[in-house]
């Protein structure tokens, strides 16, 4: 029967991932798939992680099903450190999901259960993977502008424009920080004229923040989720520990619902215990038990934010280094942006015969679109020169 399947190819970002382990040359270098890395290009278990997983595993006294919607404990802590310690908890539920992509998933169900006329708008161009985890949900997909190439910023006019002609009911997939795959995000005055928009259209937005703390700091990057709760009745949040806690293989995240009051968010939860118990039953416990382990002893999570800070402070100063090496090799200040803009991705204005000559002639693992990791950045100053020359002589 399997001959009737079609053949599928695994995404943009997956692909370049195995062939980047499978080229055997010892100087490639991995600017692809959105994983940390130190500046010996190490992605170690956080301190705090290792810390919390050793207490895990003295401690743990019962392996028995948790439920649905994953630990109280945890989903607790992540509302606060999304939304802050003054988040009107009593419209706010949480179910602990396997990722990002597990809460990208369950809230779509949710949302296409609860309107499945809406269109849901994602940002042109968004993580690639939005779009197959939205159509499996049952979602209607349409997209509004948001990046120009030549500046590196957002359009944010063309992206108002589009939005105030959404039809009401539908909803707005947003990123809440750390753009992916541009870095480019909206300023603040930015972010409260498209509440306004969504607000006079009577749109809804979805969040998806999958790299908070990696951009202006944990707190910081959190400001345009925390507004939206203030500004708009209902919204719902995809959040994500596998960047800020570098729990990437343990699968841990949270979707979040903000209700119109405690009684519609009650009953937004209990549609999500559904769809979940429906999908994968009960989300893995060993990730999020060590984020809550992590979150709920003030030393531990003392010494988390110091490594995600000084991991991003990293991101931030590579930044600043790659933009000053292109403007020498290059001769310009067309890759100006780079150094301002958030997170761990920027997307260079390559053609895919460029980006294809880089890997072939330089092994540089670029994704198609020109999407970079910045903390893939060589860390030595002579490597950095000579990716700044190898892109300019493709250029
Ligand atoms: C990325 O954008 O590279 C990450 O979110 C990893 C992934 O699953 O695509």
């Amino acid at each position: 029967m399997f001959e009737t399947l079609p053949a599928k190819q695994p995404d943009a970002i997956l692909k370049l991932m195995m062939a980047f382990r499978e080229d055997p040359r010892a100087d490639k270098l991995d600017l692809g798939v959105g994983v940390y890395k130190d500046e010996n290009g190490a992605t170690p278990v956080m301190k705090a992680v290792k810390s919390a997983e050793g207490k895990l595993l003295q401690d743990q006294d019962t392996k028995a099903y948790v439920g649905p919607l994953g630990s109280p404990a945890f989903n607790q802590q992540m509302i606060t450190t999304v939304l802050g310690a003054d988040a009107d908890t009593t419209r706010l539920r949480c179910a602990q999901v396997p990722g990002g992509s597990g809460a990208l998933r369950v809230l779509t169900d949710l949302l296409v259960s609860a309107r499945p006329a809406a269109t849901i708008w994602l940002s042109d161009p968004t993580w690639p993977n939005h779009i197959p985890i939205l159509t499996a949900g049952g979602a209607k997909l349409s997209s509004y502008p948001y990046f120009d190439a030549s500046s590196g910023k957002v359009t944010v006019d063309a992206m108002l424009e589009t939005l105030s002609k959404a039809a009401k009911g539908d909803i707005v997939l947003l990123h809440g920080c750390c753009h992916n795959p541009t870095g480019a995000d909206l300023t603040h005055e930015q972010w409260t004229a498209v509440f306004d928009v969504m607000k006079s259209q009577g749109l809804m937005p979805f969040v998806d923040i999958a790299y908070q703390g990696f951009g202006d700091g944990l707190e910081q990057d959190a400001w345009a989720v925390r507004a939206m709760a203030d500004a708009l009745p209902e919204m719902v949040v995809a959040a994500s520990c596998s960047k800020n806690f570098g729990l990437y293989r343990e699968r841990v995240g949270a979707a979040i619902v903000l209700g119109r009051n405690a009684a519609e968010a009650d009953r937004a939860l209990a549609n999500l215990s559904t769809i979940i118990r429906s999908n994968y039953s009960m989300p893995p416990d060993h990730g999020a038990n060590v984020a809550e382990r992590v979150l709920t002893d003030d030393a531990l999570s003392a010494d988390w934010r110091d490594e995600l800070e000084a991991m991003r402070v990293r991101m931030q100063s590579l930044r600043a280094k790659f933009a000053d090496a292109l403007r020498k090799r290059t001769n310009s200040d067309r890759f100006d942006f780079i150094a301002g803009q958030k997170g761990m991705f920027s997307r260079l204005p390559l053609t895919p015969e460029q980006i294809e000559s880089l890997r072939t002639e330089n092994g540089v693992y670029i994704v198609g679109d020109g999407r970079i990791n910045v903390a893939g950045l060589p860390n030595d100053s002579a490597e950095l020169d000579q990716l700044a020359e190898n892109i300019a002589a493709v250029l």
